[in-house]
């Protein structure tokens, strides 16, 4: 065993935790595993609690605080030192929260009614924010390739730019549900197609540090000048040490066109406000996390393997994609012989199991889920014992 320990299970229930205790409003009932939602169930790097307890016990007045130097140094840094990325301090901004950062940058580049570009299956809150915002929602579906993976249609988003003129397009970079790291040469063709078209790119890297199996990351602003040009880069430490709850979320913006008029909006408003607990478990996270996360992805790509073999051999109905990044795995249920809404059941009320389902990350996702493996191996363990002996029930 390595240094930390991955498998201590911990009860989340009565800890007003979104993941275990909104079971009953979101799936109906109480009885299920948890494994839906994007966070993990593992007890964050201690070298955070410490630094938070030293801080908050320490010291009795939680008074305004500014975004401080080491702060803005430790994501600096970051990015230097596992990306060879050298971003300058003026390029950063803090927000709270990946949404909330999208739907600020929505709000000031486009107006209602324009089109923005989504590569479906993908995040849902892109869509409901695009939508919410009247704006408009164009998907350029990905292509699923001979070996049981996926592509980015490249020749789709070229047909949209062309005839569609949307003003701004997402990246999920690496991409949430299936886990794709996209290769350099697909980033810099989507950056080449950007600037031709005059679309702004949205990457949103903030499971950039999460790559498995030797997969690496490429930040999109780094492939070319046009690159540097078009994207606005959403990062955090939310989701690679599991602090996902404190709203902490940078933008980088290469490009002093898009970012001075932008920043300065955002500080009239003063929507880059942050406080004690996001800065401080940042900085923590960043300067002390390293050893932590290379266990915790050990770990992670141990819980990939065991579920993929699972139904490899003894689920043939349920094929896991097996992903490059990211804790969660696509499940493409159509061997079931389900519709959707029989998916969906299936998995809460015959094997108990409360995944997210797959139509919320658009059409595609229709008749799959998404399973969170972010959890002690024993969970697992006992969900796929329960996935097996539901779909052993269906069997006869
Ligand atoms: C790709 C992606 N972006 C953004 C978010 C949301 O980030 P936040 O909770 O900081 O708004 C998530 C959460 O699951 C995500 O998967």
């Amino acid at each position: 065993m390595g240094k930390y320990d991955f498998d201590r299970y911990i009860d989340r229930h009565g800890t007003n935790c979104k993941k275990t205790d909104l079971l009953q409003e979101r799936f109906g009932r109480t009885d299920l595993l948890p494994l839906w939602i994007a966070d993990m169930d593992f007890a964050v790097c201690p070298a955070i609690t410490e630094a938070l307890v030293k801080r908050l016990g320490g010291h009795p007045i939680y008074g305004y605080t500014p975004v401080y130097d080491s702060y803005w140094q430790s994501i600096i840094d970051w990015q230097r030192r596992h990306y060879g990325w050298e971003v300058k301090r003026e390029e950063l901004t803090y927000q709270s929260g990946g949404v909330t950062a999208f739907g600020m940058v929505i709000n000031f580049f486009t107006r209602p009614g324009d089109r923005i570009v989504i590569q479906t299956p993908v995040y849902y809150d892109f869509k409901d924010t695009i939508d919410g915002g009247d704006r408009i929602t164009v998907e350029n579906p990905l292509r699923p390739t001979p070996d049981g993976f996926f592509e980015m249609d490249l020749e789709g988003l070229e047909r949209i730019f062309a005839e569609e003129r949307p003003k701004m397009m997402v990246l999920c970079n690496p991409q949430n549900p299936i886990g794709i790291v996209w290769e350099p040469e697909v980033l810099r063709e989507v950056a080449r197609l950007a600037r031709k078209y005059g679309v702004i790119v949205f990457s949103d890297e903030v499971f950039a540090d999460l790559t498995l199996f030797g997969h690496r990351h490429t930040p999109m602003a780094t492939v070319s000048d046009d690159a540097r040009a078009v994207t606005i880069t959403c990062g955090a430490p939310g989701k690679t040490f599991n602090i996902a709850g404190f709203k902490s979320t940078w933008l980088i913006i290469t490009n002093e066109e898009l970012r001075r008029p932008f920043y300065r909006w955002v500080e009239v408003n003063e929507l880059q406000n942050s406080n004690i607990v996001a800065l401080l478990a940042t900085e923590t996270a960043y300067r002390c996390g390293d050893e932590w996360l290379a266990e915790c992805i050990s770990y992670l790509e141990g819980n990939v393997d065991y579920v993929v073999n699972f139904c490899r051999e003894r689920l043939p109905e349920i094929v896991a994609i097996k992903p490059q990044a990211t804790y969660l795995l696509w499940l493409d249920c159509r061997g079931l012989g389900l519709d959707h809404d029989g998916v969906i059941d299936f998995f809460v009320n015959e094997a108990h199991l409360a995944l997210n389902e797959g139509s919320m990350y658009g059409a595609p996702g229709r008749c799959h889920m998404r399973l969170n493996i972010a959890t002690p191996r024993a969970v697992l363990e006992q969900a796929m014992k329960q996935l097996e002996a539901a779909v052993e029930r269906r069997r006869h």
